[in-house]
């Protein structure tokens, strides 16, 4: 019997120009480097330049991704951003980066919204597509201006996020139905609404007619994010069958360093198989993952045949997993 995998063809990721650091930040807020590197491990992020926004870290992301894999847009069958920074409240974001590369007319183009879980999230709608004969290729986006919601007085938030995007290319391919298979093996998502004002944009068209600003209680997310995200490993693990210890790498959303050490002690995993990237790009929420997998692929860390487990948890609350074999 025939078994379709979404397999990564390609990856590709972008970052403005524009870098501030936590020296930069201690001259608008009452903070310092040594306070912001201890308690997130975050000593710089990129920042979207006036006339940047998240359509355009989209589309470079994307073009980076289609020449990684190899495929021209016009082979591409729909396009998803994650993003809580679309361009305009609508249309979708996706829908412009999908024009802007030449993705044909009559292609489906949406974003999704599930802030730092995201990208979770839109390759498990984009897996679901592939796998059902909807799609032959997906272009997935993690995308944030984050930089645009930041109240910038707010010490509590203002030190913590990043702006950036990044993207993969997914194609079906036939597999055994094997763990041996390249591809997402699976894919786990959740959320518990019982949350929601615990992280999240202090306005909203519906509500306040405007955006608001990212605010958050930081304790609460704190303590639900090391659970949430080590379980949600546990969970793709446990589906497919196999250890823990057969996992080459670790890719948790990168909002605090304190966060990822307690996911990796929680699991009692070697650190060395954790990336990390939020020393140098802060917490971009969807993007963060595709980032750090983009980058990871580009070094030559991660390669063909790893198996590698993405966990994320953000605003919603949301949560989830995927297990790939790269
Ligand atoms: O992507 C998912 C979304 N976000 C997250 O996952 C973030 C989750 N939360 C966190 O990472 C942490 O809770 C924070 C980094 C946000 C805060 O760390 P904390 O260790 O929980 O600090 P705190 O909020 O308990 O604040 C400790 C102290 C407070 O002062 P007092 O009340 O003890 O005098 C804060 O006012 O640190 C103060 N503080 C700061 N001081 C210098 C808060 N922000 C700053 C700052 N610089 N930027």
């Amino acid at each position: 019997m025939t078994y379709i995998r979404s397999q990564i063809v390609g990856c590709g990721h972008y970052l403005p120009s524009k870098i501030l650091t936590n020296d930069d930040l201690s001259k608008i807020v009452e903070t310092s480097d040594e306070w912001i590197s201890e308690r997130t491990g975050i000593k710089s992020r990129h920042i979207v330049a006036e006339d940047e926004s998240t359509s355009d870290l989209c589309f470079h992301a994307a073009e980076n991704a289609l020449k990684n894999a190899g495929i021209s847009a016009s082979e591409v069958d729909v396009l998803i951003v994650a993003t809580i920074t679309p361009d305009n409240l609508t249309p979708s974001t996706a829908t412009k980066v999908a024009s802007r590369l030449g993705v044909q007319a009559g292609k489906p183009a949406f974003d999704i919204s599930a802030a730092c879980s995201g990208f979770v999230y839109a390759m498990t709608l984009a897996d679901n597509m592939i796998r059902l004969g909807q799609a032959k290729n997906a272009i997935i986006v993690g995308a944030e201006s984050l930089s645009r919601i930041t109240d910038w007085t707010d010490r509590n938030t203002c030190v913590l996020f990043g702006d950036g995007a990044g993207a993969v290319v997914l194609q079906a391919q036939e597999g055994k139905g094997t763990i041996e298979d390249r591809g997402i093996l699976t894919t786990k998502i959740y959320s518990d609404g019982a949350y929601y004002d615990s992280l999240k944009t202090t306005g909203g068209p519906s509500t306040t007619k405007s955006t608001g600003f990212l605010w958050m209680n930081g304790k609460e997310v704190f303590k639900f994010a090391i659970p949430a995200m080590a379980s949600s490993i546990e969970a793709v693990v446990e589906e497919v069958k196999i250890g823990l210890e057969e996992i080459d790498w670790i890719i948790p959303h990168q909002a605090n360093i304190r966060i990822i050490d307690g996911v990796a002690k929680k699991l009692d995993v070697d650190s060395e198989k954790v990336i990390v990237t939020v020393a140098n790009q802060g917490n971009t929420s969807a993007a963060t993952i595709p980032l750090a997998l983009s980058e990871s692929v580009a070094s030559g860390k991660i390669k063909k045949g790893d198996l590698v487990v993405l966990t994320a948890m953000g605003a919603g609350f949301t949560w989830g997993g995927a297990l790939i074999r790269f």
